[in-house]
Parts: structure tokens; sequence; C-alpha cells
């Protein structure tokens, strides 16, 4: 090899390297699981009584499955699917959720377009091993109740009067048996989410073992 090649060769895997980085920074992140991430929040803040559900149809909408979902959304074009559009008015009349439950916050916002502009799939199953070792309500309970529970429970007037937007709210709940009880849906309880469909199994092993553990603030 000349000194020329060999430069020239050290040039090139110096470039593959950068490119090889530069793919390794911007790998596409696990697509939206529909199951998981969409259906619970949809079916959570919009389906309340008088809202978009199987019995009241408001607007023409019932949002309780997938199909009715599809009907507000443009697969691939989330700024011009119907559903997304109402999430971002301004506040007043016509954006949703509608007051007084609580707007969506940017993170949903933003997961909801993603979702849409992935192609609004169904995916299923897209669950990953069930982690129980610890159940922490920062990082584990908390996000569960706000995709699957908020919509409901929070605000100024939440369902059945019980708001489950915070910890200390949550906690007693969580010590007398009712949080528990009603995401399994253990005789004796209000199944819950209401309207929808049960917890996946995993959410519902996380939250016994975090009240099982003291339903501590951790
Ligand atoms: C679509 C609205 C809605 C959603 C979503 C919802 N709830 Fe409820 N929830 C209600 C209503 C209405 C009541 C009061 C009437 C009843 O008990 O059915 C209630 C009652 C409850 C109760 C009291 C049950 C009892 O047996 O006394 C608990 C605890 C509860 N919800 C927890 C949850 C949790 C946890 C979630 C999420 C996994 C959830 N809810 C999702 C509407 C909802």
């Amino acid at each position: 090899m000349t000194v020329k090649s060999v430069t020239l060769t050290l040039v090139c895997s110096a470039i593959v390297l950068v490119l090889s980085q530069c793919t390794k920074d911007h790998l596409p992140e696990p697509a939206i699981c529909y199951q998981t991430d969409i259906e619970p929040l949809i079916v959570s803040n919009c389906t309340q009584s008088g809202c978009h559900n199987s019995t009241d149809h408001a607007a023409g909408y019932d949002f309780t499955t997938y199909q009715g979902i599809l009907e507000g959304v443009e697969p691939g074009h989330y700024k011009g699917s119907e559903m997304y559009k109402v999430l971002i008015l301004p506040f007043g009349e016509k954006r949703m959720p509608q007051s007084p439950a609580e707007p969506f916050s940017d993170e949903q916002i933003a997961l909801f377009a993603r979702w849409i502009e992935e192609g609004a799939v169904q995916s299923l199953d897209c669950i990953s091993a069930c982690d129980t070792t610890f159940v922490g309500y920062a990082g584990t309970v908390s996000p569960i109740l706000t995709t699957y529970c908020t919509g409901c429970h929070s605000g100024s007037q939440p369902e059945g009067d019980i708001d489950l937007s915070t910890w200390s709210k949550v906690k007693p709940y969580a010590d007398n048996g009712t949080l528990a009880g009603s995401v399994r849906h253990a005789s004796g309880y209000s199944a819950m989410p209401k309207n929808g469909n049960k917890l996946p199994e995993c959410a519902i092993r996380q939250i016994e073992k975090w009240v099982a553990d003291g339903a501590q603030n951790n």
C-alpha cells in the first residue's frame, strides 16, 4: 500500500465512523403503541358520560373503539386530523377535552400527533417484559394513572369526586384497597377504567406491587 492509499483508507474509515456515529444518534424511537399509549388516553379523556361513547355519540363520534377513533383521524397527516386540531385550539368551547376536564399536556399532544404520522396503526401486544422488581410512584404509577385515569379523575369536577392527579390524593385509595380492587375488576369495586378495557396485566401488577409496598411517594 502506498502512503497515499493508506491515508485515503484512514480518511475513509474516519468518515464511515463519523457517519455511523451520526446514524446511532438518530436511531428512530420505537413506534408509538396504540394499545398502551393511544387508546387509553382517548378512552379516559373523551368517552365520559355525554361525550364520545357508544351511548351518547357526541358530534357523531364514538371513541371507545379503534374504528371509532379512526373516524377522527387522517392516517399520516396529523395536521389535517380533526382529533388533533381540536386539541390545540385556544381555550374555549371547541377545544377538547372540554372544561372542566384538563387539556392534553404537550407530551400527550405530541404522542398523539406522532401516532397519526406513523400511520395511525392499531399496534397491539407491543408491551415488553413486565418489570415489578421496584415500582415507584413517579416513574411507574403516576404515568399509568395519567394515561388511563386522570382524564376523568382530575380537574375541578373529577368523576366520582375522586382526584388521582397527585400522590397525596391517590394515597387514600391505595391504602383502602379501592385503587387495586378497581383496576383488578375485583368484586365489590367499580371496574376501572370506566367504559374502557381493563389495564394491561403488567400495569395492574405494578399497581398492586406499589400498593403492597406501602404506596409510598417514591
Ligand atoms: C371515563 C371516565 C373514567 C375513567 C377513564 C376512570 N374512571 Fe374511575 N370512576 C369514574 C366514575 C364515574 C366513578 C364513580 C362511579 C363509579 O364508581 O362507577 C369512578 C370511581 C372510581 C373509584 C372508586 C371505585 C369504588 O369502588 O368505590 C376508583 C378507585 C377509581 N374510579 C379509580 C380509577 C382508576 C385507577 C382509573 C384508571 C385506571 C379510572 N378510575 C378511570 C370514571 C372513570
